[in-house]
């Protein structure tokens, strides 16, 4: 069946890896990339797909409410799957503001245009809201988040997006707007921005610089091959059920200090240097303020209900975006400069 879908932030990390997989394995779709192209933003993340029959890009800022009634009047999308966001908690603590309009205002935004386009007749539409596990807050030495965990947000991106989480809850209780809401653990794979921990150090590694690790490395991750959570996007697009919440990890925590020496000793093995040597550029950093300790996403209702596990272990999945950014070093240069200089040095002070 045909269907327009707008997907927000298509040209981000996590939103280029879902316009690829929708833009594939749906011809039948158009695929509306809406996108302010912001420093996260990259259209040659995409440049695999963007001579596509269906697909469209638009550079639209979700702030901007006239320029989303336009868009919405011109494609008539059935749906919308929004991911643009701020996304990086290190710069929420620098600049919180920018996080309470992009993610909370901008939300709103996104929901009043698909309520007013779509006047209540909501047959065959759907608003699916793409979150995180953070708004759960922090995990002692045990315990899983479940859908029902009580949120508990502690740094201002995961406030930011525990509102966004609200309103959207709020529309479908409010307005009967058909909405679906996941939440997932940290993302890791190709077209990363090298801000974040694994494409940090990947290119860190390769330029023998220092490896930041905060406070004494055990802060407890859950990582996700990004391509498993496209594809768990798919699967809940498609067979969720409106008005529910679908959690989506990897059943797979790990130390901050057990992953970056694991990084360390698949990129010795890749770049010719002796074992151990790329250990050697780990530093111990000042805590980041309301660090939380540990976050563990229960997938299981994602499993039982609509069938989804993860496709990839930890170790193919890593040992895959490595070799990506070894074999895209081109990508990797053109990222990092600009903007992410200057964010580097405010952020490490070198
Ligand atoms: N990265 C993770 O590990 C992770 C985990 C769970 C959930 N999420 C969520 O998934 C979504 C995508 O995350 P990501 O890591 O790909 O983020 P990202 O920072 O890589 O990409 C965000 C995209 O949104 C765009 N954008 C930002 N502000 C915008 C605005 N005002 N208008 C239009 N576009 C705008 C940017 O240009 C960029 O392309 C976010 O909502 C995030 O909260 C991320």
């Amino acid at each position: 069946m045909s269907k327009t879908i707008v997907i927000t932030g298509g040209a981000g990390f996590i939103g280029s890896h879902v316009v690829r997989l929708f833009v594939s394995n749906y011809p039948e779709y158009t695929i509306v990339n809406l996108d302010a192209l912001t420093y996260a933003g990259n259209l040659a993340n995409l440049s695999d797909v963007e001579s596509a029959a269906n697909y469209r890009f638009s550079k639209t800022n979700i702030l901007d409410t006239d320029a989303l009634a336009a868009l919405f009047a011109e494609y008539k999308p059935d749906a919308v799957i929004h991911l643009a966001a701020e996304s990086h908690v290190d710069r929420s603590i620098l600049s919180p503001l920018d996080f309470v309009f992009t993610n909370v205002v901008g939300t709103v935004n996104l929901l009043n245009a698909a309520k007013t386009a779509w006047a209540g007749d909501f047959s065959g539409k759907l608003f699916y809201h793409v979150s995180t596990d953070e708004v759960y807050g922090a995990l002692g030495d045990t315990g899983l988040f479940t859908e029902t965990t009580k949120y508990d947000p502690h740094s201002p991106y995961s406030a930011s997006k525990a509102s966004s989480d609200h309103f959207v809850r709020a529309y479908g209780d409010t307005y009967e707007l058909p909405v679906i809401i996941s939440n997932c653990s940290n993302n890791y794979g190709p077209y990363h921005f090298p801000e974040k921990l694994i494409p940090l150090f990947i290119n860190n590694i390769i330029n023998k610089k220092p490896l930041p690790v905060y406070g004494d490395g055990l802060y407890t991750r859950d990582w996700l091959f990004v391509k498993d959570h496209a594809r768990a996007i798919d699967v809940i697009f498609h067979k969720g059920k409106t008005h529910d919440t679908y959690n989506i990890g990897g059943f797979n925590e790990w130390t901050n200090i057990a992953l970056v020496k694991l990084m360390c000793s698949l990129m010795d093995e890749r770049l010719g240097r002796k074992a151990g040597e790329s250990e050697e550029l780990i530093t111990y950093v000042k805590d980041r303020p309301g660090h939380d300790r540990r976050y563990a996403i229960d997938a299981n209702k994602l499993n039982r209900e609509l069938g989804w596990s993860p496709s990839v272990t930890f170790e193919e999945g890593l040992a895959q975006t490595i070799d990506w950014y070894l074999s895209n070093e081109d990508w990797l240069k053109q990222v990092t400069s600009g903007d992410y200089l200057n964010y580097y040095k405010e952020q490490y002070g070198k």
